[in-house]
């Protein structure tokens, strides 16, 4: 048996958490329309429905929060954070934003119109897998938003080592046969939809050079960028003797934009970022609608503070025993429910294990959406908040308005960074275990309320039968 590594931190401060009874929990989520995003926190017990801005951050980070400078223009912590992006990834030009889709918001519109200027007509974003903000801004800058993912990834059960991979020959034919729509490609490591699943060096360079060769403009969607690297150290044998930092500069060098939600790997509660490598040109025109959306271009929504616990966090990111015990843990709890014969995307991803409802419920059709189920019996068991990465999240197909199913019924698990001990990660597997036990009793869903967009986050629903 290999010798156990613990935290490479200690508790210096605790947050105390409540548990409920079975009683609290079915009131409360009957008034929040059985949809775990409507929960109050105080009524959930372990909170996995995101590792977004949930993590704790060090006392390196704090101390520097009190160095922050609070300056309308030409802040101190901007020029601090600008210097760390320059230092990690080696990109030039850094607009500071309120979280990740605060710069899908300044940036893609920009894109879009540079590509109605080249002669695109039905404009069109490329990505191993959108995230569902970065798919939402796309349609909402009036482009389309297609995912080439490889298709190891759809089958949760074959544990293929870099399933957040792109399909280069799909990837390929469309960049042949639809050049002129084409905006951007965007590169999603780690993968968050299809499960935390890394996307390989190889892979990454491929996908990027295609574009290159085709004009088109490479994007890092860069939220789990350390993952990503310690996923490419830890499986690439080329990278086996590579530092996490050249890793990422590596990673990085093939791109000519990345947007960040720093809430992730940049260990920070709020902030995000859109970086330029060195076009100046395009970083103006961004700058110029990043002032009304977001703010000034040196704070871009954020107080000082913010930046400057960022410009630490993004260093603490990359440290090695940080990331071994973070993806540790992840795995941990995907194995303890792998040996209780629950089905689990495989390999474990990098901050979730994702739980395939479909196998659990192989009856419950996606627009009764079994994930969703699956995270409501959680939640009533234990107090456990999960989220539902499947047809719920997914949305209608915004042209036919049909609900379509998504490639995925999975519940995703999220870990936050930092935050929950092995002792949560037990009691987090023996509830789902009881769970699972009782799958033909639960009832599927449907909507008693659906918004146009990001409908996940609002929706009602009742139970049916099965
Ligand atoms: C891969 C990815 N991209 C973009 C976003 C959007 O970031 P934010 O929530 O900070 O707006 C997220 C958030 O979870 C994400 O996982």
């Amino acid at each position: 048996m290999s010798k156990s590594v613990p935290e490479p931190w200690r508790i210096k401060m605790i947050e105390p958490i409540r548990m409920t009874t079975k009683a609290q929990r079915k009131k409360a989520l009957i008034e929040a329309g059985l949809n775990p995003f409507i929960l109050k926190s105080e009524d959930v017990f372990i909170d996995l429905l995101t590792d977004s801005g949930t993590g704790a951050m060090s006392d390196r980070q704090w101390a520097n929060i009190l160095l922050g400078d609070e300056s309308y223009a030409g802040s101190k912590s901007y020029y601090q954070l600008s210097q760390a992006v320059n230092e990690i990834f080696d990109f030039q030009y850094t607009i500071p934003v309120h979280q990740g889709r605060g710069a899908e918001q300044i940036l893609f519109p920009v894109l879009v119109e540079l590509a109605k200027e080249k002669g695109a007509s039905d404009p069109v974003f490329l990505s191993n897998h959108h995230f569902d903000t970065t798919k939402a801004h796309v349609e909402l800058a009036g482009a389309r938003a297609n995912n080439f993912i490889c298709s190891s990834s759809l089958q949760t059960e074959i544990a293929d080592d870099w399933k957040g991979n792109f399909d280069l020959n799909e990837l390929s034919n469309e960049i042949k046969n639809n050049l002129k729509n084409i905006v951007a490609i965007i590169i999603t490591v780690t993968c968050n939809s299809v499960g935390g699943q890394p996307v390989s060096m190889d892979n990454i360079r491929s996908a990027a050079r295609m574009a290159r060769d085709a004009g088109i403009p490479v994007i890092i969607d860069a939220a789990r960028f350390a993952e990503n690297a310690y996923f490419i150290k830890q499986r690439d044998h080329a990278f086996f003797h590579e530092t996490i930092p050249n890793i990422v500069k590596e990673m990085f060098s093939e791109a000519d934009i990345f947007t960040m939600s720093a809430k992730k790997d940049g260990m920070v509660n709020i902030g995000g970022l859109c970086c330029f490598r060195n076009n100046e040109s395009l970083f103006k025109q961004v700058q110029l609608r990043c002032v009304p959306m977001e703010g000034f271009v040196t704070y871009g929504g954020l107080a000082g503070r913010d930046m400057a616990a960022m410009a630490v966090g993004l260093q603490e990111a990359l440290e090695e025993d940080h990331l071994h015990s973070r993806i540790t843990q992840v795995e941990y709890l995907g194995h303890k429910l792998q040996q209780a014969g629950i089905p689990i995307q495989t390999p474990v991803g990098g901050h979730a294990v994702f739980v395939d409802a479909r196998k659990i419920f192989p009856d419950i059709k996606p627009e009764n959406f079994p994930a969703q189920v699956l995270c409501n019996a959680l939640y009533l068991e234990s107090g456990v908040r999960a989220t539902e990465i499947g047809s719920l999240m997914m949305g209608r197909n915004p042209i036919t308005g049909q609900q379509e199913p998504a490639l995925f019924e999975l519940m995703r698990l999220t870990i936050p960074r930092r935050t929950y001990t092995d002792n949560h990660m037990n009691y987090v597997a023996d509830s789902l275990i009881e769970v699972v036990k009782k799958a033909d009793t639960l009832k599927p869903l449907e909507f008693e309320y659906e918004s146009k967009i990001l409908r996940q986050f609002t929706a009602r629903f009742r139970e049916i039968e099965r």
